[in-house]
């Protein structure tokens, strides 16, 4: 195929995508935050700053090598040691990103005679690492634990089954229901991974995540955490026992086959723990605002779901309502970004308003009142 047939094919594509109103573009931040993950106000912290330019000072900016060459750094392994005393495991190993993280765990442990059992709404880097794995895939209705009992329970006894989901799902808000899952893991043999993505730093006493919060600790295999959210800074950690940590380190391939990342990211992702650990009132704070948002948005008509978190999806159904509505909002000054498929299912095209600790109570409101008429004005 000559290049220039690549180009019409791509052009064709892309047209496409414009006429179902699905062409993204990318567009910097602009106005006040309600689309971030930066949850707790970490990324701009001045102390998370300061540790950061210090470490650049003494470190460099770049790792110059993969972890098992000359990349390695006493301050990746610090932090890693220190991110498992807060999760509360043996061991964790850091990953530059998330997305590299799932795909690493995921195609490490699961083997191809492996049975899976993925929540229909887990994120693409789940569904990759899975796909990656080559192992059978079941996919269960989102947070169906009736459907996951029947299914663990039905399933071989000597097949290796693992049990994936997020804790806090990126695009709906809503928690998955750890603990009857851990149950039903013990109960089968079914070894459970959960993503904390979106739950790291905020949820249980010390911020370690929902699985502090569930008290689930012991039903739990691997949990991914992302650093690039609640915690400002960027990567991941995997977290868990310490023959898998150090199973991921023989064998992940996306940990071995990548550039370390830069190490003064680990200096700051020390400080952004001390930072959860010291000032327990940001994540109290962020709760009881989402708490706040998500009754004002209610008593403004909007169909809101309960789940209480900092991530709240207003579904407008069509790919033109959302990116409407959220351009309508940017107009008035709020950075809300439309949410359409693959991200989310066809037909739920969203808002997808998060909640940061920095945010005003007189600004929420401000913002219910804008969401309520922009609403009503692209669904008439
Ligand atoms: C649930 C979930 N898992 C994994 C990732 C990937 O993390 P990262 O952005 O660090 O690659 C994300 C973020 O987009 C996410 O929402």
């Amino acid at each position: 195929m000559s290049d220039f047939a690549l180009e019409r094919r791509v052009r064709k594509a892309i047209r496409e995508l414009e006429a179902d109103g699905l062409r993204r573009t990318l567009k910097p931040p602009s106005g006040i935050d309600l689309s971030s993950n930066d949850y707790l106000g970490l990324a701009t912290h001045p102390f998370v700053k300061q540790k950061m330019a210090e470490s650049v000072m003494k470190e460099g900016c770049g790792s110059t090598g993969s972890r098992l060459l000359r990349g390695n750094r006493e301050s990746f392994t610090r932090v890693e040691r220190r991110f498992a005393e807060f999760k509360g495991t043996e061991a964790a190993l850091y990953f530059g990103s998330g997305y590299s993280a799932n795909i690493g765990v995921l195609s490490t442990f699961i083997e191809r005679n492996d049975l899976v059992f993925s929540d229909e709404h887990n994120h693409a880097s789940i569904i990759d690492g899975i796909r990656l794995s080559r192992a059978k895939r079941t996919k269960f209705p989102h947070c169906d634990v009736d459907r996951v009992a029947r299914l663990l329970r039905e399933a071989p006894l000597d097949v290796q089954k693992f049990l994936v989901t997020e804790s806090l799902f990126s695009m709906d808000g809503d928690f998955a229901p750890l603990a009857e899952y851990a149950d039903l893991c013990r109960e089968t043999g079914t070894s459970l991974i959960v993503d904390e993505a979106h739950a790291v730093g905020i949820y249980g006493n010390r911020g370690s995540g929902y699985v502090e919060h569930t008290g689930t600790h012991d039903g739990v295999f691997l949990t991914v955490n992302t650093a690039g959210k609640a915690l400002g800074v960027a990567g991941a950690f995997v977290a868990g026992p310490d023959w898998a940590i150090d199973f991921l380190i023989q064998r992940s391939r996306s940990f071995i086959f990548s550039t370390a990342p830069p190490p003064p990211v680990a200096a700051a992702l020390e400080a952004s723990l001390d930072i959860i650990r010291d000032e327990p009132e940001r994540r109290i704070q962020l709760l009881a605002k989402s708490r706040l948002l998500r009754r004002i948005l209610g008593d403004s008509g909007l169909d809101i779901p309960s789940s209480g978190s900092q991530i709240i999806p207003v579904i407008l159904g069509t790919n033109k309502r959302a990116t409407q509505a959220a351009e309508e909002l940017q107009h008035e000054g709020f950075d809300v970004r439309a949410l359409r498929p693959p991200t989310v299912p066809a037909g739920t095209a969203r808002l997808r308003v998060t909640v940061n600790v920095g945010l005003e109570e007189s600004t929420l409101h401000r913002f219910a009142t804008t969401l309520g008429k922009v609403c009503s004005t692209v669904c008439s």
